[in-house]
């Protein structure tokens, strides 16, 4: 009986998933994984990516979940001057990604492996006989002579891996196809000749078709992500389209994760929310994309639910999380404000000011203020900051009022399409 009970209870299970915050350990500490490679070994993934708590010098951490939102520390699986004499000195790492070799039984690391002006231009192998062990550098420099940035690997299901980088002074796509025990790139193939995309992440639906979503090179800049699919890796690749809005939801990818359940599959895009509002504190954002023959559906998921057991998502119901803004009544709006009269006194504790699907990154609110009145004339302040972070809950004191004003001193305020409450 109480097995039974169980099971029943992990089929209902739904995790919610908040975009926009900091993810944290079990014990507290800020998860510093960006640029994240994620694994999946029995039921838990394993999560490596960029500690920037250092920010132009990162180690390597991995960590791990059953749900992608409660995290565990398992090791700094790559350590400066450490691992390596140069790493720290003359060598950083940046997009470290993970790979499972299942002929010889190593878990390995490929990355871009920087100098500081980015002129070395290189690439970097460690492998490990644990998924959480120290790593030991196996190989770093240019792959196939060739120059080479921005990664990403992609395991086939035929146990092909791939090294996917942006190569020749960011001109080009290299697809890098790996030896038979994943140490070393043996064949190359250029795609997208001279379109200038970084950041890829390539995910393969069961009908065969790969799709790829990549970024232009911005910097830390968010900018408009592209999708291309094809039926063969190495050709026929579609024009590359533009997916999303104009700035991925400030977002850049990193890797797109199959959550394979019982009754479905859901496809999770994630992406690095760089430097908001600093480069310790990019977020990891996730969000559920979906695909219907060669269409996909990439929209942004503030927050969504998840059933691991099952592979469902769904939205996340949100009454009793937000107020219901029907029937407000907007009293100003301009460039600088935005008064709203929720039409009755209450209770609230943050929240979400939504961006007009095509405000692009320079119509992005940085500095503002969000005030509270209970009778539209004496105004307290509830937040402020040097960065509205769109998209994202932004929680404050609980308190009583009846309007809000939200306050651009950048005059940005017509970005803004919709304010969300949060209910105190
Ligand atoms: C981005 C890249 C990041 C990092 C950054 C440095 O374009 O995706 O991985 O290299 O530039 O400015």
């Amino acid at each position: 009986m109480l097995v039974i009970a169980m099971a029943v209870g992990a089929q209902n299970e739904w995790v919610t998933i908040q975009n926009g915050l900091l993810w944290k350990t079990e014990t507290g500490d800020v998860v510093q994984a960006h640029a994240p490679g994620f694994l999946k070994v029995g039921e838990r993934w394993y999560m490596c990516g960029e500690d920037r708590s250092v920010p132009f010098s990162p180690d390597v951490n991995l960590y791990s979940s059953t749900d992608l939102q409660h995290w565990r520390f398992e090791n700094k699986i790559i350590k400066n001057r450490v691992t390596t004499e140069e790493l720290g000195r003359s060598r950083m790492i940046e997009r470290p990604k993970l790979l499972y070799n299942a002929k010889t039984g190593k878990y390995l690391v490929w990355c871009h492996y920087e100098s500081s002006n980015y002129g070395a231009s290189e690439a970097a192998c460690f492998e490990c006989d644990s998924v959480n062990g120290d790593y030991r550098f196996v190989w770093g420099g240019r792959p196939l002579g060739i120059k080479s940035r921005d990664c990403n690997v992609y395991q086939d299901t035929d146990g092909t891996a791939y090294f996917i980088s942006t190569t020749e002074e960011n001109q080009h796509l290299g697809l890098f196809r790996l030896s038979d025990d994943y140490r070393e790139a043996v064949e190359h193939t250029q795609l997208f000749p001279r379109q200038s995309r970084e950041a890829p992440a390539i995910v393969r639906l069961p009908e065969g078709r790969y799709f790829m979503f990549n970024s232009a090179c911005s910097g830390w800049a968010p900018n408009q992500c592209k999708m291309a699919y094809t039926m063969n890796l190495k050709e026929g690749w579609t024009p590359l389209e533009n997916i999303g809005n104009p700035i991925a939801y400030d977002t850049q990818a990193a890797a797109i994760l199959e959550i394979k359940g019982t009754k479905a599959t859901t496809y999770l895009y994630v992406g690095d929310r760089w430097q908001d509002p600093s480069l310790p504190a990019t977020k990891t954002i996730i969000f559920p994309i979906s695909f219907d023959g060669t269409e996909c559906k990439f929209e942004y998921h503030e927050r969504f639910d998840i059933n691991f057991e099952t592979g469902e998502w769904r939205e996340t119901p949100t009454e009793g999380i937000f107020a219901d803004n029907t029937k407000w009544k907007t009293l100003e709006q301009d460039d600088e404000h935005i008064t709203i009269d929720m039409g009755k006194k209450q209770s609230i504790k943050g929240f979400i000011a939504k961006p007009r699907e095509k405000a692009g990154e320079r119509w992005l609110i940085r500095r503002y203020q969000l005030l509270t009145s209970k009778d539209g004339k004496t105004w307290d302040t509830a937040s402020e900051g040097r960065w509205l972070p769109y998209w994202t809950e932004v929680d404050f004191e609980s308190r009583e009022c009846r309007y809000i004003k939200l306050v651009s001193p950048d005059a940005r305020m017509r970005s803004v399409e919709e304010v969300v409450v949060v209910k105190g």
